[in-house]
């Protein structure tokens, strides 16, 4: 294990679902993560893309509060929902309407799941909160705890995109109450890694905190799971469509042959 680049135990905790698990206002300039999905659209788009079916075992790595886990599982899939916030699994067993296996615990270091999963799903930038040998690690547990045949899909910023839109600051959200996440940015070219500073206004109180994530381009990427085991890897954008430049979302799949 690697010292983390940031506390996530700071960034995804009450304040998180506070502002994103609510209807919020907001961005005021730049795109949110999040918002590329329209209601069911990710959930249709992953069911698609992996070509998912009722009884399929699946892990949605980082579940966050569970919103396409419980979705999985209401579509009939087997689901295991993994976070590393307590916070955000009570509110997944909180919301769930079928059968989900949710167990708190850590990317880097997965269960003794070798060959478990039909189908291993990172959604909405759950991915690149390490140093690169760690990231690299945890491809490495997705690859192990999939069965041979297994496919996995993660979705992330498109790096074109994102690069074209993101502002030196803004406000991410602001909700009617005069809550409000301001977030200050910073790109370090060397590791490629985009480093926020994020102040929590909620109730004429502020506290900071900051997070990191990696950003990548498709090729590299690829590169990282033909490393990790996969050879077929294949990139599209938030509406299922091959990639492109204009495209908000990256979302890679990748699988065996
Ligand atoms: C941007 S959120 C995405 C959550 C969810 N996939 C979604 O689509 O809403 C990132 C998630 O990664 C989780 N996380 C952060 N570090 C983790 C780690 N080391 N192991 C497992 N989960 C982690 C956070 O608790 C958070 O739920």
């Amino acid at each position: 294990m690697t010292a983390d680049l940031f506390d996530a135990t700071a960034m995804y905790e009450e304040d998180y679902l506070h502002f994103f698990a609510t209807e919020s206002k907001g961005p005021t300039h730049g795109p949110l993560v999040g918002t590329a999905y329209r209601e069911d659209a990710a959930v249709d788009l992953v069911w698609r893309l992996l070509e998912l079916a009722p009884g399929m075992a699946v892990l949605d790595l980082c579940c966050g509060h569970g919103t396409m886990a419980n979705a999985l599982a209401a579509r009939g899939c087997r689901v295991t929902g993994l976070d590393s916030s307590p916070v955000f699994l009570e509110r997944a067993r909180a919301d769930a309407t079928a059968e989900v296996e949710f167990v708190a615990g850590d990317m880097r270091a997965l269960p003794d799941w070798t060959g478990r999963f039909d189908r291993v799903i990172n959604w909405t930038t759950a991915y690149g909160y390490f140093d690169d040998a760690t990231n690299r690690g945890v491809l490495g547990e997705i690859a192990r705890v999939l069965r041979p045949e297994g496919r996995v899909a993660m979705d992330l910023d498109n790096l074109t995109r994102f690069l074209a839109s993101v502002p030196p600051s803004r406000i991410t959200s602001a909700l009617d109450n005069g809550d409000m996440l301001v977030d200050r940015h910073h790109l370090d070219p060397l590791t490629m890694r985009f480093e926020v500073e994020r102040t929590v206004i909620r109730d004429g109180r502020a506290r900071r905190l900051t997070f990191v994530k990696r950003l990548f381009a498709f090729p590299e990427l690829r590169d990282w799971l033909v490393a990790a085991g996969f050879d077929e890897v294949a990139g599209f954008g938030e509406d299922g469509e091959p990639l492109t430049a204009e495209h908000h979302r990256m979302v890679m799949v990748a699988g065996r042959s």
